[in-house]
């Protein structure tokens, strides 16, 4: 009896721990996606800056839209800030106010698809315009969700 409840008690811990495993690599995924979601948001605001053509930026939108479908799901419970084996800036605030960050989640949508039109339609003045605010939509949700 003894040696099954330790085969039970065993089974429990390795499976805790390939749990552990897996949140941690939705932590790394959803840490890269951002990183790479940066640096496409670096390359459009060097477009803005030279005032040139935009058109050539509609893909990089397409990617940074693309990343963010199902964002939320990028969060599941246990990969907030101080979870064990998690290294992330998510802070609890996510879990516990999940509506406000949906909230933030779902400003960022029409902005980065007004970004996209703007690309497409050639002006560099728009474009400037509708990429400042898809970054301020980034902000919004960056201050009350991320740690420093
Ligand atoms: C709904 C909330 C939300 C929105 C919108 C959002 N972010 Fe973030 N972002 C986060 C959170 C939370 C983290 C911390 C993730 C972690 O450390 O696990 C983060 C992290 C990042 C990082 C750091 C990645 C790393 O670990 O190196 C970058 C860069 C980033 N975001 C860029 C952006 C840009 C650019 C936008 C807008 C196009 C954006 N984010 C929109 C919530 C958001």
């Amino acid at each position: 009896m003894k040696a099954v409840l330790a085969g039970f008690v065993l089974l429990a811990m390795i499976g805790g721990a390939a749990a552990q495993t897996d949140l941690a690599r939705v932590v790394t995924d959803r840490r890269e996606g951002l990183r790479a979601v940066g640096q496409h948001m670096e390359a459009l605001q060097a477009i803005a800056r030279a005032g040139s053509d935009p058109r050539p930026a509609v893909e990089r939108v397409e990617a940074v839209q693309r990343f963010f479908v199902n964002f939320g799901q990028r969060f599941p419970a246990g990969t907030q800030q101080g979870a064990p084996g998690i290294e992330t800036r998510a802070l609890p605030a996510i879990w516990s106010d999940r509506a406000g960050f949906d909230r933030a989640e779902a400003a960022l949508g029409p902005r980065l698809a007004a970004l996209r039109e703007a690309a497409a339609g050639g002006s560099p003045q728009a474009f400037a315009q509708a990429l400042q605010a898809a970054g301020a939509a980034c902000g919004d949700c960056h201050r009350p969700y991320r740690a420093r």
